[in-house]
């Protein structure tokens, strides 16, 4: 089963900030959905025939001329529709109710009252475990219902919280039902697409499994396909599904470019041996990377020349391949809504990424992208799905440019290998505790400093390595884990005592924003 062929829901983006957690909690559900714009939206609907159209919320006010609109011929189609707070409003404005700005504004918890029997809170108790708890954020309020619709329940202070037009199967909630703070949120989402849709739930991680080997194995038929391993989740789930799609005819490139963690290149190698059928091309060519950084300090140059040499080098090897057409990328769907995002935007670059997205082109190779419709957690699912062991799945986030980017200053290759050691440490010390799993990403920066220390009485003045360990949910925010202080006495214990080189260990403390994740 494909995405085409399932059960599909759209989610009509009005530019709010929860849109990919509504996405989140359908697929939850298991059924599939995708994000959609409100331009355009009958011929996307024509196009896609969903079974369901979920109106997202969004900072305009729906009365004011310039606000994002929903073509009236939308809500004709016979197809139910939810809409969430703006969602709610552009169906009252576009059907002749009447939307105006709030006496009072309403952000934060709320409680409701139910008002009419619905199908929407069917099963829902709103009288036991705060149930009635509802999260709002919004300016605007609807005044006057269209014709056709009933005030199906209400806050406290007696604004529309939920209404319904039961003929035309088109509601709409001023709450948001997508975040956590909504206690029965997931239960009306459930009941809008189970019971007012009527949809069956049939997206699983093993039916797109099955369904993608069969679309990859249709698309390269005979020809070749490349793909550029890093040993991280992404890479290596998309490796091992194309390798069980076309086995001998997927060729992975695997580029050293001696900034990786320690032996993480043997672990790769002998990982990709055994969970892949496939050919890889493994190339060490840390020599290259580490004599183009000798002294440069500045952290954006850092990252240009490894990504145009990391570029240069996998283009020679590419370019050993005959016959090849395809280039297989780890692209998530974050990537894909955020790169349809930023078409067109102001916003400043903070960094300039590591990243190969030029290079199709200039090998003249055609795209292949199986993950482009999954969350990182689906990703994690399809590579148990696969059978990739845990070690891979279950990984960290690492930085295409590696522990160059984490080793602010000057980059030698004793100072890499001090990195090593210490991260090393930290790494299995998280494992040894069982605290690996519970942080997001984790991981040490050797800085430029020296300092003045003592041990077995003697004097040492010897670098410094800083832990970072943060909790996110998709690496744009993230707030700092606080271990406990035996954990900190163990690790600074060891790594002084286990490094040489290093006589001070510092925990760094800042969230991002303000600070990035990574150093440089
Ligand atoms: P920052 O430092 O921007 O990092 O807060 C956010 C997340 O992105 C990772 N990161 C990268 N990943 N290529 C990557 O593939 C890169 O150039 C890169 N730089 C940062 C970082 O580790 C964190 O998870």
């Amino acid at each position: 089963m494909t995405t085409k062929s399932l059960n599909k829901v759209l989610v009509v983006d009005f530019g709010s900030q929860t849109t990919q957690l509504i996405v989140r909690r359908v697929r939850e559900i298991g059924i599939y959905c995708e994000i959609v714009s409100y331009k355009d939206l009958y011929l996307n609907i024509k196009k896609n025939k969903p079974q369901a159209i979920i109106l997202s919320g969004g900072p305009a006010s729906s009365f004011e001329k310039k606000s994002p609109k929903l073509e009236q011929n939308v809500l004709q189609m016979n197809i139910p529709i939810l809409g969430i707070c703006y969602g709610m409003q552009i169906i009252c404005q576009t059907l002749g109710g009447r939307v105006q700005n709030s006496t009072k504004r309403e952000f934060g918890k709320a409680e409701i009252k139910i008002l009419e029997k619905n199908l929407l809170f069917k099963g829902i108790d709103f009288s036991k475990n705060r149930k009635s708890q509802v999260w709002m954020s919004h300016g605007d309020e609807v005044v006057k219902l269209p014709k056709g619709f009933l005030k199906l329940a209400k806050t406290k202070d007696n604004n529309m919280a939920a209404i319904g037009n039961f003929k035309k199967n088109i509601y709409g909630l001023q709450f948001h039902p997508e975040v956590i703070h909504t206690i029965a949120g997931k239960n009306i989402i459930e009941n809008f697409l189970l019971k007012i849709s009527g949809i069956k739930a049939n997206w699983r991680i093993e039916n797109f499994l099955s369904g993608k080997i069969i679309e990859i194995k249709n698309k390269v038929g005979k020809e070749k396909v490349i793909c550029g391993l890093s040993g991280g989740v992404d890479s290596s789930v998309v490796a091992a599904l194309l390798s069980k799609a076309i086995g001998k005819n997927l060729i992975c490139i695997f580029v050293n470019h001696g900034f990786l963690r320690k032996e993480e290149e043997k672990e790769v190698i002998i990982n990709f041996k055994q969970y892949m059928k496939s050919k890889l091309v493994y190339v060490n060519a840390s020599k290259v990377f580490y004599s183009k950084l000798k002294n440069i300090i500045d952290p954006e140059k850092k990252r240009k020349i490894i990504g145009k040499e990391f570029i240069k080098v996998f283009e020679k090897e590419a370019k050993k391949i005959k016959n090849a057409k395809f280039l297989a990328q780890g692209t998530l769907y974050p990537d894909v809504i955020e790169s349809k995002k930023i078409e067109g935007s102001n916003s400043k670059a903070i960094k300039s990424h590591h990243n190969v997205g030029g290079l199709p082109k200039r090998l003249n190779l055609s795209l292949i992208e199986p993950l482009r419709d999954l969350f990182k957690d689906e990703v994690r699912k399809v590579g148990k799905e696969l059978g990739l062991p845990k070690s891979i799945i279950q990984r960290h986030p690492f930085p295409g440019p590696g522990l160059a980017i984490r080793i602010p200053g000057n980059i030698t290759k004793k100072k890499i290998q001090i990195l090593q050691k210490a991260d090393k440490i930290y790494i299995d010390e998280l494992i040894n505790n069982n605290l690996y799993n519970k942080i997001w990403q984790a991981f040490c920066v050797l800085l430029p400093v020296k300092s003045v220390g003592v041990m077995g009485d003697r004097r040492s003045y010897e670098l410094t390595i800083s832990v970072r360990a943060i909790t996110s949910n998709d690496g744009m925010t993230a707030d700092i884990f606080y271990f406990k202080e035996e954990f900190f006495k163990k690790l600074s214990g060891r790594i002084i005592g286990e490094v040489k080189g290093v006589n001070r260990v510092l925990y760094d403390i800042t969230s991002k924003p303000p600070a990035t994740i990574e150093w440089e």
